[in-house]
């Protein structure tokens, strides 16, 4: 059993309180012992110094240029045209390509759900941001057809996750350009050190499709620059037999029958991180929930097994009220969750369509991932080392609405999570490795931090920094340095340090209650 699930059990047997990673073991009775729990590379784990720590500028945001081959200093009047093959992420470092930035996706999958395979094109369009007469895209698996790049044909080559597209002309820096790819058969789920506890991508169970992608999955069924600072737009068509309910994130534009197949359309009109794109088939009702304020709320409920969910979910435009006043607006035009007809062992936020396990939808689980569509989706993370960013927060801010709701003391909910902290030891947020990216320090840490905070500075004052933080973000990518400097300029350098040594320091500091 994976450590997650079981902090998670520990926590919620403590506090009530959850981390949406481990919420499906909510009926477990009793108390693990939390000595057993805790692996031995937890205190001992030391990662290079951080150089966001430091930061004195707020401009240290990655960028697709930043990775990118310079011209080669041997021969200045030969610059080097090959994209980079990563944007050297700390965990993932060949995630995500350089020399050009994606625009919009349009992903089109003829999905046969009996064979579970697919027939897909997907097109790219992107500008250079170097003159290329290479770029790469990250596909894992399937077989490649035809590549062909402004409509001529291209040749490829493929080398583990990478696939290698040589440009017919090539592209001078600035130009956009648009990349077809057609490819085929069985998609793989992925194994991902990040996620010990879950296969990644594409996944099949009990005649359900699913995609759960973050952080690498993405690229077991579409090509792409697969990191999460690289947004882009997308539509995605799906095709499946008439007797199969297809879904997908964003706004349902259109919908045609013909010969036994039903095509679906679906726009994310919206910048959107490759990880957070999914797509579901299966046996599905589509509950539609109109609301005169709001966006769209679509969810989609197992034919089988559906007692209860309904009710369940009917909480959400409240959940979504409540984080449009702390934040602002609801970043998208429609939101939703779909819930699997079987236990999944964790929620994931994709965006405008939250994917739930059967006995995942309690309200602090829901509330977590609509938090994500401001924290997480709308403001992503540029370096999956920061993933507090998006899980202390939705964990602070969903048991921030569960006291406000649900009866929830949060005062009570952050001691014990201390306590449970520092009884296993937790990992200082910005110290984690890859195999600790979900880890319960995560989560639980990261939401003590902001909690930390908001004692130093005040309720007003914290309130501002969250907004600020969102709204300077929103629709785009942030980091650490970037909330750091924001924290700095709204409550002073005491604040700043406060805050990092809860992100960076052993042992867990002191809870001080000024609440
Ligand atoms: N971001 C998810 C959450 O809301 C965790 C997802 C972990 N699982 C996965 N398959 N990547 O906490
Ligand atoms: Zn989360």
């Amino acid at each position: 059993m994976n450590r997650l699930i079981i902090l998670g059990v520990v926590a919620m047997m403590l506090v009530g309180a959850n981390c949406s990673a481990t919420t499906n073991q909510s009926n477990a009775t009793t108390t693990p012992k939390p000595s057993t729990t805790q692996p031995t590379t937890t205190a001992t784990l030391t990662k290079p110094d951080d150089p966001s720590r430091n930061a004195t500028s707020p401009n240290t945001t990655t960028s697709n240029t930043t990775t990118t081959r310079p011209a080669s200093p041997d021969n200045p009047d030969s610059p080097d045209t090959t994209g980079a093959t990563g944007l050297g992420d700390s965990f993932y470092p060949t995630m995500g390509n350089g020399g050009y930035d994606a625009l919009h996706y349009e992903i089109q999958l003829n999905i046969n759900p009996t064979n579970n395979t697919i027939k897909a094109i997907t097109t790219i369009k992107a500008r250079a941001t170097q003159q290329l007469s290479t770029f790469n895209l990250d596909l894992s698996g399937l077989s490649v057809d035809i590549v062909t790049v402004n409509g001529t044909h291209a040749d490829f080559s493929r080398n583990d996750t990478e696939l290698t597209v040589v440009t017919p002309e090539p592209l001078t820096a600035g130009a956009e350009f648009s990349t077809v790819v057609h490819y085929s058969g069985e998609p793989e789920p992925i194994s991902d050190a990040g996620v010990p506890f879950a296969q990644l991508g594409w996944n099949n169970n009990e005649s359900v499709i699913f995609t759960a992608n973050e952080p690498s999955g993405s690229m077991s069924w579409f090509p792409s620059n697969n990191h999460p600072s690289d947004k882009a737009t997308f539509e995605i068509h799906l095709t499946v037999p008439d007797s199969f309910t297809a879904a997908a994130t964003g706004l349902l534009t259109n919908e045609t029958r013909e010969n036994g197949y039903t095509t679906t359309v679906w726009q994310m009109s919206d910048p959107m991180a490759t990880y957070l794109a999914a797509v579901y088939v299966g046996e599905f009702e589509r509950i539609e929930t109109d609301l005169p304020n709001g966006p769209l709320i679509r969810d989609y409920i197992p034919l089988t097994n559906s007692e209860g969910i309904a009710e369940a979910l009917a909480i959400t435009p409240a959940v979504i009220h409540y984080f449009e006043e702390l934040l602002g607006p609801y970043p998208y035009d429609v939101y939703g969750t779909i819930v699997m007809p079987f236990r999944l062992g964790f929620a994931l936020e994709n965006q405008t369509l939250s994917i739930h396990g059967r006995y995942a939808i309690n309200p602090s689980t829901i509330a977590h991932e609509i938090l994500h569509q401001w924290l997480g989706n709308s403001s992503t993370l540029d370096d999956w080392r920061d993933i507090w960013l998006h899980e202390g927060f939705a964990t602070y801010l969903a048991t921030m609405y569960m006291a406000e709701h649900h009866g929830w003391d949060l005062n009570e909910q952050m001691a014990a999570q201390h306590g449970y902290m520092a009884e296993v030891g937790s990992t200082p947020p910005r110290k984690i490795s890859q195999a600790e990216l979900f880890d319960a320090s995560v989560y639980h840490r990261g939401a003590l931090t902001l909690h930390a905070l908001r004692n130093f500075v005040g309720d007003n004052t914290f309130l501002e920094i969250l907004r600020t933080h969102y709204q300077q973000s929103a629709h785009a990518n942030t980091n650490t340095a970037e909330f750091l400097e924001i924290v700095t300029q709204i409550a002073g350098s005491e604040a700043t340090q406060l805050v990092e040594s809860w992100l960076y320091d052993d042992p867990i500091p002191d809870l001080q209650f000024n609440l």
